[in-house]
């Protein structure tokens, strides 16, 4: 399979941050590679990188053999990008948005409206086309930004976290459109810090914490990296969490602590339980959830922190504060 994509020891400094540090992989062509990540990752920096947004401090990385420092505009000629923050101007219509950024790569009036229409249907926008952006929903704006990626046929889409802040039903659309793009031969990096979504659209995934890889393999290698069930105990205090753990572990199995939560891993679950109900009985316990391996227990085991399903909602932060700007 050819390389599409080739990340060699990317590395980004902010000041005396380090954002990125190392990070080296392939895409092949056809893929859907996720980044997969919590926030402060570092996804946004990578893909900014090899949008040619921003230069690395040190590493480079191809794309379809260009260099993103050398060869800046062929690699700009080559992707589409949905950046995480979003770019359409709100006071014009979703049609003109398309139409500007056909005509700035380069494409004559007749032929930069058709390839602006084309991109419109193909995100289903056709019909809201005439409407202001200020009127579309979030998931309409988020396809706005797809289609504004798309004018110019692009072999490469990088896609940073394209459904978030998005309800279920319509990040659902979101990947059936990302999985019609995959069908047509694009290869696609996406950065998500939604494991379901990793799961439901990646080929491969890369997990990504403190701006390094910390494992990559398709959804089902890595979650044979995870050794057998998970039962989560929740109390209503830390202590009480400490000490349910310390007689756990006497059971012999893997107990680890997050906070007021007591998490035990074993072969099988249904082994284990009969055991651990008789611990509990007498304590006060405030929930029991069983888990069979999932990425987000990869992410666990690797990590050693859960990938929250944020309470602070970036998405809605981002658009209130371009509202107010
Ligand atoms: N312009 C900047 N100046 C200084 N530090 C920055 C800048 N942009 C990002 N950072 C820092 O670099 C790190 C990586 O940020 P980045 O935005 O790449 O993460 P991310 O994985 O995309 O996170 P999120 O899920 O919140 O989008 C963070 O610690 C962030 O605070
Ligand atoms: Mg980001």
């Amino acid at each position: 399979m050819s390389i599409v994509i080739e990340a060699d020891r990317l590395t980004k400094y902010y000041g005396s941050i380090q954002a990125v540090k190392n990070v080296s992989f392939k895409v092949f062509k056809g893929e859907i590679y996720a980044l997969l990540g919590p926030n402060g990752a570092g996804k946004t920096t990578t893909i900014k990188m090899l949008s040619t947004l921003l230069k690395p401090t040190s590493g480079d990385a191809y794309i379809l053999g260009y260099s993103i420092i050398r060869d800046s505009l062929n690699v700009r000629k080559v992707i589409g990008v949905v950046p995480q923050d979003l770019t359409a101007d709100d006071e014009l219509t979703g049609f003109y948005n398309v139409y500007i950024q056909a005509r700035l790569y380069g494409y004559p009036h007749g032929i930069a409206l058709e390839r602006a229409m084309r991109a419109l249907e193909i995100v289903g926008l056709a019909d809201s086309a005439n409407r202001r952006v200020s009127s579309y929903s979030g998931g309409m704006r988020r396809r706005l930004e797809i289609a504004m990626s798309l004018v110019h046929d692009p072999e490469v889409l990088l896609l940073d976290e394209p459904t978030l802040g998005l309800d279920v039903q319509t990040r659902r659309l979101m990947w059936n459109l990302i999985r019609d793009f995959k069908k047509q031969g694009i290869s696609m990096i996406l950065t998500t810090h939604y494991m379901e979504e990793a799961e439901a659209l990646a080929d491969r995934v890369a997990i990504i914490d403190y701006g390094e890889i910390k494992a990559e393999g398709s959804p089902d290698e890595l979650k044979r990296k995870v050794k057998g069930d998970r039962v989560y105990i929740e109390l209503y205090s830390e202590d009480d969490a400490q000490n349910l753990q310390l007689e756990i572990s006497k059971l012999g199995v893997d107990v680890k602590l997050d906070s007021s939560i007591v998490i035990v891993t074993a072969p099988s679950a249904s082994d284990i339980l009969p055991h651990i109900v008789g611990i509990l009985a007498g304590k006060k316990i405030k929930s029991i959830n069983i888990v069979k391996p999932n990425l987000e227990e990869v992410f666990l085991d690797i990590t050693g922190k859960r990938l929250r399903e944020d309470s602070f909602d970036a998405f809605k932060y981002r658009v209130f504060t371009h509202k107010i700007r």
